[in-house]
């Protein structure tokens, strides 16, 4: 039985956000979501399974490269999910930890979607158990990041909502499937990051606020109809129709944050200076898409052939930002090298 694994496990963007849960502890979302995992932004988890009992050791690697405990806020949310596994995996003992990101964490780059899949798949493997990807699903999404639910798997990924499931009676159910695997539309991400900080409010407070906005209802009608286009698009590779209605989504998705209660105002004036340089560069015929998750910075959703041509063209913008450029992944690995 393995006692030690590390896996490696990319970010994702989604294309229809989960935004409003049904039951937030469970992780429950009111409405399906569908996202595209990534390569570039990852984390890497090395978990080690003791057998002696007391507390679990969390470490994370800090901007100066060292690894050092994690700060309480993050070894919380870890903790609770360890605990968890190891009630659900029905063992004794206590785990130790090291996480890495490869981007920068709470930015609204999905870093809890990459850093609880690959914390999840590495217990997994550490406590040798045989899973299915659908149990590996739910179980990353019981994380709390219910967008971890999407990062354990490659490709194109759909998270059906709760509706889906009847009256919900096994939560276990809830877990995403891939639509359509990486190798289907080879797809590229510029990732514009104006903010490296970690946002003020968290998607969690987000979720919680999203039905006191008056528009929460209207994007939800909305959805239905968004979801069928984006699956359509990536079946038939059909890149105008894909981005016309991820940019719709993502500006509905914003919309409901302001018109919370409190508002929330994720944007920053470099994400307006950046939306419109998008749609500058499609007035002059360069195919790009704008999309943003809980956070300031802009994923610039494009084919291989305009990626490096949008690049030039955000590197040219008078404002602070550095870019990422990624590109649909096959999902999480394995890996032979441990941080410990
Ligand atoms: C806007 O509750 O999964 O990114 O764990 O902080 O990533 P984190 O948030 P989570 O909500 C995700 C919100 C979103 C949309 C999405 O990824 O579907």
């Amino acid at each position: 039985m393995a006692a030690k694994c590390t896996v490696r496990s990319p970010s994702n963007i989604a294309f229809i956000k989960y935004w409003g849960a049904k039951d937030l502890d469970q992780a429950i979302p009111i409405n399906p979501s569908l996202s595209m995992t990534l390569t570039n932004c990852y984390s890497r988890s090395t978990v080690e399974w003791v057998s002696e009992d007391g507390e679990h050791e969390i470490q994370w690697r800090t901007s100066s490269g060292d690894f050092e405990a994690a700060p309480p806020a993050f070894a919380d949310r870890v903790r609770q999910h360890l605990d968890f596994l190891r009630r659900w995996a029905k063992i004794e003992g206590r785990f130790r930890i090291a996480t890495e990101n490869s981007f920068p964490s709470a930015a609204g780059l999905a870093s809890s979607a990459s850093g609880f899949s690959a914390l999840t798949l590495a217990t997994l493997g550490a406590i040798g158990r045989q899973t299915s990807t659908a149990e590996e699903s739910a179980l990353a999404r019981l994380s709390g990041s219910g967008s971890a639910a999407r990062s354990v798997l490659g490709g194109y990924v759909e998270w059906p909502a709760s509706s889906s499931f009847g009256a919900l009676s096994s939560r276990a159910e809830c877990y995403a499937c891939q639509v359509m695997p990486a190798e289907h539309w080879d797809l590229r991400n510029v990732i514009a990051v104006v903010e490296r900080g970690a946002k003020l409010i968290s998607s969690l407070d987000g979720h919680r606020r999203a039905q006191t906005s008056p528009y929460f209802h209207t994007r939800q009608r909305r959805l239905p109809g968004r979801l069928k286009a984006v699956r359509r698009a990536i079946e038939t590779r059909d890149f105008e129709r894909l981005g016309k209605v991820i940019e719709t989504e993502a500006i509905d998705l914003h919309c409901v944050a302001m018109t919370s209660e409190p508002a929330i105002f994720y944007w920053s004036p470099a994400t307006l200076t950046i939306l419109e340089a998008v749609r500058a560069m499609r007035m002059d015929g360069i195919a790009a898409f704008s999309t943003m998750d809980a956070g300031a910075n802009v994923h610039v959703i494009c084919q291989p052939e305009v990626e490096g041509e949008v690049a030039q063209r955000l590197e040219q913008l008078d404002i602070e930002l550095s870019l990422i450029r990624d590109c649909v992944g096959p999902g999480p690995v394995v890996e032979d090298e441990h941080l410990f």
